[in-house]
């Protein structure tokens, strides 16, 4: 990159480009690209400043592998990581602000012991989180910096004394050398690229806080999903005591595992546990409809909530939150052609339970239900007479819709489906099958 002034990154996949363009040429993103502040290319990533104290080959029959992974001392995380933390990795750690990054990191250095990168907080507010949080203080060195330079210096005096340390956050980071404001997209890259040069060299493990927002901050971790081993995402709603932690890149495990956790007055706590139960009581509510996603590899009991109402606007209003707003629109031109709803007249709210964002096709049914249960006034338990009653739950049929439904109103298996079904059956629900979303009416 030359000195220019300023590049067009584009916020999907964060790939820089000269000049503007209405879709991204790498990763096909409409709209995506965004103005950012260069950096002058004397200080990026060729840094001149690395030194490599001697250049040595490894034999790979040298290298043990299980020595160099130790736990978090957290299952659900050591799970997403794959067996737990390898030595020398660097993780980002990317999530919405006030999401709880610094909660559940300040949580694995109580467990493991080690350094603490203070960037946004003061060392008091840290103390005060720990207590807060009933974690041992004396696993805790506390760093208050935000420059790189100061963290190398340290790390190199102290040399084998943490296992592990925690950057937070990599958007209040800087090099002293490279050009570009903190927060800029050349300190970031450049910050990052010296943290996992740091990690190498003295075998820690470096977790890299990034903040994300909701429309996909620019200067933020999509820029660095490539240069790091790992990247975590930690989600859910804030209001919302449900946090989800996945891993969407992880060079020493899979990334199909998630972690779930619920934030509490004392910190996260861990939801173990093969199946997920996310639906609360066992009432049969009008407008209610529960389903059964995978997350990762475990299924998760959800409910889906719609309220149908008959609207007094020009335009009708639709308000989605747990699930895709197109898949949404999608549901309702659905259910206004198959079931004979309305809807071009009903303002549609649609929510799913414990914060969770759905980002699979098979609740589709549960919320077409959910609205057709709505519209009706009555809960789906009394639209559908005649289905099996579970033997469980005092011989109640609390039913449970799975499946993705089509344009033509078909209802589709989705992925693990039997599996869905039997954990369903398992706790105590009936699960309805049905090829078309037209039997909702029967
Ligand atoms: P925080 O970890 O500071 O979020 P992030 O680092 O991702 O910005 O967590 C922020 C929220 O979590 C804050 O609103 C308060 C809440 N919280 C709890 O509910 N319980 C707790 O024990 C702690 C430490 C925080
Ligand atoms: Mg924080």
């Amino acid at each position: 990159m030359k000195n220019k002034e300023t590049v067009f990154v584009c916020s999907n996949c964060g790939n820089e480009f000269g000049k503007w363009m209405g879709q991204c040429s790498a990763c096909g993103e409409w709209n995506s690209l965004k103005e950012v502040k260069s950096f002058s290319s004397s200080s990026s990533l060729s840094s001149k400043k690395i030194r490599h104290e001697k250049i040595e080959i490894q034999k790979i029959d040298k290298i043990e592998e299980n020595k160099n992974i130790f736990s978090t001392g957290i299952f659900e995380f050591d799970r997403v990581l794959g067996k737990g933390i390898v030595r020398g990795s660097t993780v980002l750690f990317a999530g919405e602000p006030g999401i709880g990054k610094s909660t559940l990191l300040t949580q694995l250095v109580g467990n493991i012991g080690g350094l603490y990168v203070a960037g946004e907080e003061s060392a008091e507010q840290i103390g005060l989180r720990v207590k807060r949080l009933g974690l041992n203080p004396n696993n805790f060195d506390i760093l208050g910096t935000n420059l790189i330079d100061e963290v190398e210096e340290f790390l190199d005096r102290t040399t084998n004394l943490y296992k592990i340390a925690v950057v937070d956050s990599i958007q209040v980071m800087s090099v002293e050398n490279a050009t570009g404001v903190i927060g800029s997209v050349g300190q970031i890259k450049e910050s990052t690229f010296r943290l996992i040069q740091i990690a190498k060299k003295k075998g820690i493990t470096i977790f890299i806080v990034g903040h994300v927002t909701k429309d996909g901050d620019i200067a933020g971790p999509k820029l660095l999903e490539h240069m790091v081993d790992t990247v975590l995402y930690f989600e859910g709603e804030k209001n919302g005591e449900l946090r989800i932690l996945r891993t969407t890149k992880n060079r020493f495990g899979a990334t199909d595992e998630v972690g779930v956790f619920k934030m509490e007055e004392n910190g996260l706590k861990e939801v173990r546990g093969d199946e997920i139960n996310l639906t609360g009581d066992n009432k049969e509510k009008m407008g209610s409809a529960i389903t059964m996603v995978m997350e990762g590899a475990r299924p998760m009991m959800l409910e889906v909530q719609a309220l149908v109402v008959e609207s007094f606007a020009p335009m009708p209003k639709r308000v989605f939150s747990g699930i895709d707003y197109n898949r949404g629109q999608l549901m309702i031109a659905i259910a206004q052609k198959n079931l004979g709803i309305p809807l071009y007249k009903y303002d549609v709210f649609v929510s799913v339970t414990g914060g969770i964002k759905i980002e699979e096709t098979g609740a589709d049914l549960a919320v077409l239900a959910a609205m057709w249960s709505s519209y009706k006034e009555k809960p789906l338990q009394i639209l559908t007479p005649g289905k099996p009653v579970s033997p469980l739950n005092k011989g109640r049929s609390l039913l449970v819709y799975i499946g993705e439904v089509s344009l033509l109103g078909e209802v589709k298996k989705v992925k693990n489906w039997e599996r869905r079904k039997k954990e369903a059956e398992r706790m105590g629900r009936v699960v309805v099958e049905m090829e078309n979303v037209r039997e909702l009416k029967n």
